[in-house]
């Protein structure tokens, strides 16, 4: 193989990686080459147990067949076909099925179903989906969106927008936006189990921003219901109801932002469920094809799609789509996923679960360099106290170490970041939670 420079090793320079700080990694490669149910193999044949679902993608683990043989019948019978004054089966046959998993269940009406192709394409759909609406209804100065402190929505320019991680922002131009604060409070909540008892009035800073901007300005607000990418920031008790409360109080849409949560993660098919608010707007993606095949998809509650859809009937109501809206290969991985969620439980496993999983993960207290430790569903995160002048290098290192001792963790920042896919036994629980430990112990 002439693209290989010796063996198994494939030459790095062409490959610009997202995320990454390239020439550290190019210097140090880590290269997954295989993966099946719970690990990854890497190129020299070591088994790695993949404690991240990948990228909070794999929930129903890897190398699912069933899936592999959905994508390989549907790229025989049907390898692509348009969706923009067109259809093909498939793209209606999981949206029915998507529809029938709905966030909220049937009451909430979420059952109207956008496709696009990544977590960043649905944000930016949601965020459209809901000026549109509002300008639909009659409320066309109503552009602004509001997001929060240390949100992440992806990377298109809505979506960092209305983000609040200031290295995906300071050098991009921006959509009209503002912030509410962030929920992490170390001094009042650390070591909570479960949803931190302090900081609901922090949803009142989306009152404020009424009083601000005035509300015929602002069209949606959006959060995670739980933050990930920032390091697992989790809702205090009440606060996701408060701004529900707010939001209806001033005709702005609530847009929830599932990509990570999604499918399961929380021991409830969607975070809607988990907490029993009910937004407007669900985006997704990730979980959807269990990772396997670029897609995401846009929840829309009928009040939304219902509003959009007037005018004459001859004439497109939403001016935006993406050539792989509904990829048919895509809606086939989507369907054996949910199928393979159905017959396995992984929708609501998590929540069996979490009890062992958050003593596990607590059993850490006392470890070296810990300061915070959260937990929800099969989510996690250990917040290491950062190097004196080199933030980020303490948590680096720890997976660095974990990786060679066989265990896939994430880091951002001076945090761990834990996510399993839901096929996770309790042994591999222990796995991920004793290798971290030792890692601790080693980490200057
Ligand atoms: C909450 C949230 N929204 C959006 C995205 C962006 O998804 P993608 O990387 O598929 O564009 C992510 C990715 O991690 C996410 O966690």
């Amino acid at each position: 193989m002439d693209h290989r420079s010796k063996a198994n090793a494939p030459v790095l320079d062409n490959f610009w990686m997202p995320f990454t700080a390239n020439r550290q990694f190019k210097a140090t490669p880590r290269l997954l080459a295989e993966a099946e149910g719970m690990y990854y193999t890497d190129i020299d044949g070591n088994k790695v147990l993949d404690g991240t679902a990948g990228l909070w993608c794999c929930n129903a683990g890897h190398g699912r067949k069933k899936i592999v043989e959905a994508v390989e019948r549907q790229i025989r019978t049907l390898d692509f076909a348009p969706t923009f004054q067109m259809g093909h089966p498939a793209a209606f046959d999981f949206a029915a099925k998507l529809a029938a998993h709905a966030p909220g269940g049937a009451a909430a009406q979420l059952d109207r179903v956008f496709f696009t192709g990544s977590g960043s394409e649905s944000v930016d759909t949601a965020l459209k989906i809901a000026i549109a609406y509002q300008r639909a209804i009659g409320q066309g100065t109503r552009t602004r969106i509001i997001g929060r402190e240390k949100g992440y929505h992806g990377v298109g320019f809505g979506g960092i927008s209305v983000g609040g991680l200031v290295n995906n922002r300071r050098m991009f131009p921006q959509i009209p936006a503002d912030h509410m604060r962030h929920t992490l409070d170390l001094e009042r909540n650390a070591f909570s189990k479960g949803l931190p008892q302090h900081g609901i009035e922090l949803a009142e800073d989306l009152e404020r921003l009424v009083a601000l901007h005035g509300a015929e300005t602002i069209a949606a607000v959006i959060v995670e219901p739980m933050s990930g990418s920032a390091g697992v920031i989790l809702p205090p008790k009440g606060y996701l109801e408060r701004i529900r409360a707010i939001a209806d109080k001033y005709g702005i849409l609530v847009i929830f932002d599932e990509v990570i949560t999604g499918f399961g993660r929380l021991g409830t098919p969607f975070a809607t469920d988990y907490f029993g608010v009910t937004p407007d707007l669900v985006t997704t993606a990730k979980g959807i094809t269990n990772g396997t095949i670029p897609m995401g998809a846009v929840f829309a509650s009928r009040k939304v799609y219902d509003g959009l859809m007037v005018g004459p009937e001859n004439a497109i109501e939403l001016f935006h789509g993406y050539t792989y809206s509904g990829h048919p290969v895509a809606c086939a991985a989507g369907l054996a996923t949910m199928e393979i969620y159905e017959e396995e439980g992984l929708l609501t496993r998590a929540a069996s679960l979490e009890e062992y999983w958050q003593e596990a993960l607590h059993s850490l207290k006392g470890q070296p360099h810990i300061i915070d430790i959260r937990n929800i569903g099969l989510v996690g995160a250990i917040e290491l106290a950062p190097r004196d002048g080199a933030p980020g290098t303490r948590a680096y290192d720890v997976f660095v170490d974990c990786f060679k001792k066989g265990t896939l963790i994430r880091v951002t920042g001076d945090i761990i970041a834990l996510s399993p896919p839901l096929i996770v036994e309790k042994e591999q629980i222990d796995t991920i939670v004793s290798t971290i430990a030792d890692a601790l112990k080693r980490a200057a």
